[in-house]
């Protein structure tokens, strides 16, 4: 394989082809997990960068358009030819498809059935599509899943901004106990006893040793930095198409630019964040306790309620909306900003909303205009190709794979996880 990479359409017609051939894949799959179908076939990594990255040396570095924007020369917030903060990138392309290995495959999870993916799903803009996600035990989250496109760009990530990097953030769901609930000694045990990741390792990461946490994280990040999504229509009309987007849409971009709607303030262009904290004010699901965000402790006690702006960027497709996910759809959520200032604050509660809140008094049809704006924000034309196997021999969780397929790979997943269970026993 060369490339994991499939520009849109592609990947409908690939998956045609596996829902084609499903009869023989399901006898593929049973003779996988009853031990009797042989080694699966050797997986390699790819050597050619993602779309929107060009190999310099052996690392991958971004290219695109906004590379020709200068900063400086911004032509006030919301402008169109405003440059992008710096990326990460600099990763190899064999870190970013291990990387898409370990995002997809369950095996990273306590009980071998939820991957990243599971939560991040390609087709639902990297979210779940709840407004509360659900661990692999099948316990509550508190907080909605966010997007993963353009995350690269991201300085802060979480809802309330607590982790600094995407290295450090991993950590986060792969040990937290209401997500993947692993630990990094099972985590490290099952890489290390799966001969395809350790070749793959020793590949991405020139090594020689056992896989280490580091590498895991390295690989994760570098997967996840390639997930750009700056070629919508709106980047058309940005880099000068201006027959990209339609009257109404043009409307919604220039009632979100206003300085009455403010909305560009914080959701910036080009990646519509301006990467800051706010405090806003959004009201939590009914029954749902108070979330103080990034002002939980005495001394961020400023920034309670606060959370980072969200990118608007593919929002069209990871309803619902806002930390909570309490709305479920575009027009819900622009409305809020018009409904009055501190509307939906908790009596008792007293938030220092932020000064760009206040009450711009839009129309429904201003609102619906908004929303027909934000979804030319819609780009998913890198999103990357499923992997067609796993290095671990585990099925893609049910979640992740088209729909034909779902039922005939949970069971393999059930009986696979408990044979790694009994291995683990007898290796101990
Ligand atoms: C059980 C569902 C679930 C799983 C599994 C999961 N995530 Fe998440 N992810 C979330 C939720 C919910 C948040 C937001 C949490 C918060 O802000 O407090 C999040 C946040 C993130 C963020 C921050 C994005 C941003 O804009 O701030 C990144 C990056 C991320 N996850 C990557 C991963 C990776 C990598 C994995 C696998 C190792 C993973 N997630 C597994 C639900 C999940
Ligand atoms: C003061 C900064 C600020 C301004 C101004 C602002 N927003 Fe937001 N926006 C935020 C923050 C912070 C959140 C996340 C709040 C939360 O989760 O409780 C958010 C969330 C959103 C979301 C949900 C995104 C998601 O992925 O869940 C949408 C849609 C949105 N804003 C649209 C708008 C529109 C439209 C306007 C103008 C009418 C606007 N915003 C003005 C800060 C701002």
């Amino acid at each position: 394989m060369t490339s994991s990479w499939n520009i849109a359409g592609t990947v409908l017609l690939l998956w045609a082809g596996t829902v084609v051939a499903m009869p023989r894949l399901a006898a593929v799959t049973v003779a996988d997990f009853t031990g009797s179908g042989g080694a699966p076939a050797q997986i390699e990594l790819s050597t050619t960068c993602p779309p929107s990255f060009e190999l310099v040396g052996q690392q991958c570095k971004l290219v695109n358009l906004y590379q020709q924007y200068d900063s400086l020369q911004s032509k006030g917030v919301g402008g169109t030819k405003t440059a992008l903060p710096a990326a990460r990138d600099g990763f190899s392309p064999q870190q970013i498809d291990l990387g898409r290995y370990l995002f997809f495959d369950p095996l990273l999870s306590a009980n071998k059935q939820q991957a990243c993916a599971s939560c991040h799903q390609p087709d639902k803009g990297f979210t779940d599509g709840k407004a509360v996600s659900t661990g692999a035990f099948g316990q509550q989250g508190k907080r909605s899943a966010p997007t993963l496109w353009n995350v690269g760009f991201l300085q802060k990530l979480f809802w309330d901004g607590r982790s600094p990097s995407l290295e450090q953030q991993a950590a986060g769901p792969l040990f937290a106990p209401d997500e993947m609930a692993n630990t990094p000694e099972q985590l490290l045990h099952d890489l290390n006893s799966n001969p395809q990741y350790q070749r793959l390792f020793a590949q991405a990461f020139a090594s020689t040793g056992p896989v280490e946490l580091p590498q895991v994280v390295t690989a994760l990040a570098a997967f996840q930095s390639s997930l750009i999504s700056l070629n919508s229509r709106y980047d058309h009309y940005a880099h000068g198409f201006h027959q990209a987007l339609n009257e109404t849409e043009i409307k919604g971009m220039n009632v979100f630019r206003s300085f009455v709607a403010r909305c560009a303030e914080c959701h910036t262009p080009p990646l519509f964040t301006n990467q800051q904290i706010a405090v806003i004010g959004t009201p939590e699901p009914e029954g749902r306790p108070f979330d103080a965000g990034a002002g939980s402790t005495a001394e961020t006690a400023k920034l309670r309620g606060g959370f980072k702006v969200p990118t608007l960027r593919n929002v069209a497709l990871t309803a619902p909306y806002m930390h909570s996910g309490r709305f479920a759809s575009l027009e819900e959520a622009a409305e809020f900003y018009s409904k009055g200032r501190g509307h939906a604050v908790p009596k008792g509660e007293n938030l220092l909303l932020h000064w760009h809140i206040w009450e711009p008094k839009l129309s429904a049809e201003e609102n619906q205009q908004i929303a027909a704006f934000l979804h030319s924000l819609t780009d998913q034309s890198l999103t990357p190709q499923l992997p067609a196997q796993l290095p671990s021999g585990l099925a893609l969780p049910a979640e992740v794979r088209p729909a034909a397929q779902a039922s005939v790979s949970t069971i393999k997943n059930i009986s696979q996880a408990a044979a790694l269970a009994t291995n683990g026993e007898h290796e101990q």
